[in-house]
């Protein structure tokens, strides 16, 4: 499998930074680098303390500092922002956290290209980037090669060339890449990955995700999220925000590790309206908002197909005026779980199940569960009972008290370093990111393509099929 050829492959859309459309070629054909690694299942060089630099301290870097700096066995090397005053901010965060243990922090500041000089300077051993998306893989490229492991916000990459540059060089040089996905560390999530293991759901078939967000009013923000952000919904159609919804329902189905693997997407999006009117209604004739031309549709809707058959819809809409759902549905042949509310339907009978969850479940004559009902609402506690995550419960009260996201932040961010210093896999590794990521240039091309199915490249260049499914971690 090392001598995999990349797939030929078709002409991708990239849209970055401040709206530059421009056509980039992803077709380069190329083995595994000599001496390169396969990163799947990498356990690195146990760490005892984890010297952390933070690039980016805007709207989600505060999370972050806040969080890196509380966990034990951590230093607070560095910290990196465009934006003088952020990046002192975040300094008084972390020593407000721990003066002594963070005592040597600096802070870079004032020039696109500091960072690079900070990654020199302090040789850390991770870097976190929290920057716009278009900086996200040159910045975890440069932090490898200076010889760091990287964590990175989602979508790790915004073309299908960036993801083969990141899965190329965490391959040559042995550091960690892993996309920030959180809500993989959410209770519910946590709940039906278990049960996913457990084979509560039977054989797994179908599941549906998405991000459906308004977060029409991030227009209005200066110079932080609305202000980068608000280009791609112009410049780009496509599902580019998939991974929140995908990221847990790829790990039920163990996508990426042994069982199966991504194969084809196709892709629609609708016509694009909201951003233009919320313009028009919020911001001056002459705003920079009401010069663009929105093209990305408002709602964006991908049918996945698996490697072995089984099918994924994933859907997002950060502009249209509805209530927050990420789906979280996944669906076997003996049930289903759903999110936005939180509803199980299992198909068993009496004996089959935990007694409570049974009971729970009951059809009248009390031999079978009802499985054409949902099980929601206060009837769920018992499946809480029986199926919680044992890392959920491990690390529920530390997570309600650092919070981020209901607590799933601090779970994710506590599990990095954990890992790190007991030298075990990350959760979730470099090609899960990068597979995770790549719907939002791969939708792209299929939507500029009237819909036409296109092919994911499959970036563990066939080792899928020997890395090991994410373990119940305890
Ligand atoms: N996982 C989640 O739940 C979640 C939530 C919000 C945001 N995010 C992601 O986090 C990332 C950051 O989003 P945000 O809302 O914090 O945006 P933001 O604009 O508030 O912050 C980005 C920061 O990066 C800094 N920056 C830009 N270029 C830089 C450079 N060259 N060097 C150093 N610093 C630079 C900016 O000055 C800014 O402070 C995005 O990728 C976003 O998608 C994830």
């Amino acid at each position: 499998m090392e001598k995999n050829n990349r797939r030929n492959f078709l002409k991708t859309m990239t849209a970055a930074g401040a709206g530059i459309t421009a056509i980039s070629s992803a077709s380069a054909i190329s083995e595994r680098v000599k001496g390169s690694k396969y990163m799947g299942g990498y356990i690195a060089p146990k760490v005892d303390k984890v010297r952390i630099a933070i690039i980016g301290c805007g709207v989600r870097g505060r999370i972050h500092y806040h969080h890196l700096s509380a966990i034990a066995n951590t230093e607070v090397v560095g910290i990196c922002d465009l934006h003088q005053d952020r990046a002192e901010m975040a300094k008084v965060k972390v020593l407000k956290n721990d003066a002594k243990r963070h005592a040597n922090v600096k802070v870079y500041a004032g020039d696109k290209n500091i960072y690079k000089k900070m990654l020199t300077e302090l040789k850390p051993d991770l870097v976190y980037v929290v920057t716009p998306w278009s900086l996200h893989a040159p910045m975890a490229i440069d932090a490898m090669e200076a010889g760091a492991h990287v964590c990175v916000e989602v979508p790790l990459c915004i073309t299908v060339e960036e993801a083969w540059k990141i899965v190329d060089v965490s391959e040559k040089t042995q550091k960690h890449c892993m996309m920030l996905e959180n809500v993989n560390y959410g209770r519910d999530e946590l709940l039906f990955l278990n049960m996913c293991r457990e084979g509560v759901f039977g054989e797994l078939l179908h599941a549906e995700a998405s991000y459906i967000h308004d977060l029409r009013h991030q227009m209005k923000d200066g110079n932080t999220t609305g202000s980068w952000r608000t280009y791609h919904y112009a410049n780009r159609n496509g599902n580019l925000y998939p991974t929140h919804g995908l990221g847990p329902v790829a790990q039920y189905m163990n996508l990426c590790r042994t069982d199966d693997n991504f194969g084809r997407i196709t892709s629609f999006s609708t016509p694009p309206r909201g951003r233009a009117l919320y313009a028009k209604e919020h911001f001056a004739e002459d705003h920079k908002w009401n010069k663009l031309d929105y093209k990305g549709g408002d709602l964006s809707t991908s049918i996945i197909k698996t490697t072995m058959g089984k099918t994924i819809m994933v859907q997002w809409d950060e502009t249209s005026p509805r209530p927050y759902s990420r789906h979280n549905m996944i669906q076997g042949t003996k049930g289903a779980g759903a999110g936005f509310p939180t509803r199980v339907a299992l198909d068993y009978t009496k004996g089959e199940l935990p007694d409570a969850v049974f009971t729970a479940m009951a059809n009248k004559d009390g031999e079978h569960t009802d499985y054409h009902s949902w099980t929601e609402g206060e009837k769920l506690k018992a499946v809480y009972q029986a199926y919680d995550h044992p890392l959920y419960t491990r690390m529920k009260a530390d997570a309600e008290k650092m919070g981020g996201h209901g607590g799933m932040d601090f779970i994710m961010n506590f599990r990095v370093i954990e890992a790190l210093r007991l030298g075990q896999p990350l959760d979730q590794n470099l090609y899960e990111g990068i597979q995770w990521s790549v719907v939002g240039p791969l939708s792209e091309a299929s939507v500029a393509d009237n819909g036409a199915s296109v092919e994911f490249p499959d970036f563990t260049r066939g080792n899928w099929k020997t890395t090991p499914p994410l373990p119940i971690i305890k």
